[in-house]
């Protein structure tokens, strides 16, 4: 073996350990990124609202008032429409599914809040009317399709049946 042939084979063995601590690295990312979805107290993201706490069990609260999002046994969920006010955003769990739910100009949208690409919680933007995901800048439009950014599909949407002063949301 030539001392070119050797060096070769260090370069690429160098090469090869590079690979393994960075995918390490994206796969510790994940993990803990995933378990840090685990605190399943979800406070409501893109906190337009800012007054809002959603526990595990899907029961919203504002402070000081009534429940406002009550979570049903099948896992459906219903929601006070007024406590979503015409550009903000809240996120619910219907039963393990986080759900980010909008009231878009064009009335009421519900996705599965997890991004397509890593499943890091995707925020609503209502100055772009997009969901943005802060993890690696995947952008979805506000019928949840991609349109930036890594995410390999759009978000999954959820059923809405809108009924008096509430909405009904279920993951399909
Ligand atoms: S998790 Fe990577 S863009 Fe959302």
């Amino acid at each position: 073996m030539s001392a070119g042939d050797e060096n070769r084979r260090r370069f690429l063995g160098w090469c090869l350990k590079a690979l393994g601590i960075a995918g390490s690295g994206g796969i510790i990312y994940s993990a803990v990124n995933f378990l840090s979805r685990g605190d399943l107290s979800m406070k409501a993201v893109g906190a337009n609202t800012g007054d809002w706490e959603a526990g595990l069990a899907g029961r919203g609260t504002h402070k000081g008032g009534e429940p406002s999002a009550v979570q049903a046994e099948d896992g459906t969920v219903e929601i006070k429409s007024d406590s979503i006010p015409s550009g903000t955003s809240i996120v619910v769990s219907a039963g393990f599914t986080p759900v980010i739910v909008v009231h878009a100009s064009n009335g009421f949208k519900a996705f599965d809040a997890k991004c397509a690409h890593l499943g890091c919680l995707v925020k609503w933007d209502s100055e772009s009317n997009q969901f943005i995901c802060p993890c690696h800048g995947g952008h979805y439009n506000s019928e949840g399709q991609v349109i930036a950014g890594p995410p390999p599909l759009p978000l999954k949407k959820c059923k809405i049946t809108e009924t008096g002063d509430k909405i009904k949301i279920s993951v399909i």
